[in-house]
C-alpha cells in the first residue's frame, strides 16, 4: 500500500505540471502565468460588448469618457507626451469613440499631419467629424472601421493608438492584421487597456474584460509587433501602457 502510493507521486507530479503548461500556453486557465500574472480565459469576446456603440447616445458618451474620474482622461497629456508625437506624422486612433485623443493628436502633428479616427460606430465617427470642422482641424479623417478590418490604407500610419479598444475587438487576430498592414516600417504600436488581475481589479473589471495583461500581450506579439520600452511611460494605476513595434508576422514574441 505504501510503496503503490509512493510511486504514483511522480507520476500525478509530472501529469499536473504538465496540464499547467498546456494550460499556460493556450491561455485557457485562471491562475498564475510564467510571468506572474493572472490569466483569464482566452476565449471570444462577449458578442454584446460593442452593442452600446451601434445607437450611442454620444452626449452621455462624452461625459463617460471625457471626465476627471476616468484614468486615461485624467492621464490624457502625459499619456500624449508619452508617444513622442512630431508634427507631421500620421497617427490612427483606433476604436476613437468621442475623439478625445484624436483631438490631441492634431495639435501635436500639426497641419502637415494626419489623424484618421477609426471607429465602428457612426455616430461616434459624426461626433469627431463635427468637432474637427470646428476646430479647424483638417488633418483629421474618419474611416468606418469593423471587426474585420479598420479600413485604414496600407502603409500609411506612424503610429496606431488604442485606448481601451483591444479588449472590445471582437476578432483581434483580424484588427491586428489590419493594424499590422497600416502600419509603415518601423511603425508603432500603443495599447492601453484595463490591467486584469484576479482578486485586485474591479468587479466590472472582471467581468468586462476577457484576459491579463500577459495573455494580450502574447497575442500581440504573436500577430508580428515586437514589445520596446517607453522612455517616460504614463503612471497609470487600472490600465497598462504597452508600445510595440511592427516586426515579422510571428517574429515579435519576447515575453515568455
Ligand atoms: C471604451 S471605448 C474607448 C474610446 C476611446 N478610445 C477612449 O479611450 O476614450 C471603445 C471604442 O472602441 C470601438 N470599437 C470596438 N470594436 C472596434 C473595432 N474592431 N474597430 C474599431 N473600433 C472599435 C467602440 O465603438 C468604442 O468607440
Amino acid at each position: 500500500m505504501h510503496r503503490r502510493s509512493i510511486a504514483h507521486v511522480p507520476l500525478a507530479l509530472v501529469l499536473g505540471a504538465s496540464l499547467a503548461i498546456l494550460a499556460v500556453m493556450t491561455g485557457r486557465s485562471e491562475g498564475q502565468d510564467p510571468a506572474g500574472q493572472a490569466t483569464t480565459t482566452k476565449g471570444k469576446v462577449d458578442s454584446k460588448i460593442n452593442a452600446p456603440f451601434r445607437k450611442p447616445n454620444v452626449k452621455d458618451y462624452v461625459k463617460r469618457f471625457e471626465t476627471e474620474k476616468r484614468e486615461n482622461y485624467a492621464h490624457r497629456h502625459e499619456i500624449v507626451a508619452a508617444l513622442d508625437l512630431k508634427p507631421g506624422m500620421a497617427v490612427a486612433d483606433v476604436g476613437a469613440g468621442t475623439g478625445l485623443f484624436t483631438r490631441l493628436f492634431a495639435e501635436k502633428v500639426g497641419p502637415s499631419g494626419k489623424v484618421y479616427a477609426v471607429d465602428i460606430s457612426q455616430p461616434f465617427l459624426k461626433h469627431i467629424a463635427e468637432d474637427a470642422k470646428k476646430n479647424h482641424q483638417d488633418q483629421i479623417e474618419t474611416v468606418l472601421g469593423s471587426q474585420d478590418a479598420t479600413n485604414l490604407p496600407e502603409n500609411s500610419v506612424d503610429l496606431v493608438f488604442l485606448s481601451d479598444v483591444y479588449h472590445h475587438f471582437e476578432r483581434p487576430e483580424k484588427s491586428l492584421a489590419s493594424i499590422h498592414k497600416a502600419l509603415r516600417p518601423g511603425g508603432k504600436l500603443v495599447v492601453i487597456e484595463f490591467d486584469r488581475v484576479e482578486g485586485r481589479s474591479s468587479e466590472f473589471v472582471l467581468k468586462h474584460v476577457r484576459a491579463s495583461q500577459a495573455v494580450f500581450r502574447r497575442e500581440i506579439e504573436d500577430a508580428g509587433f515586437r514589445f520596446i520600452a517607453t522612455p517616460n511611460p504614463p503612471k497609470l494605476k487600472e490600465n497598462f501602457f504597452l508600445r510595440f513595434e511592427k516586426a515579422g508576422v510571428g517574429g515579435g514574441r519576447t515575453s515568455k
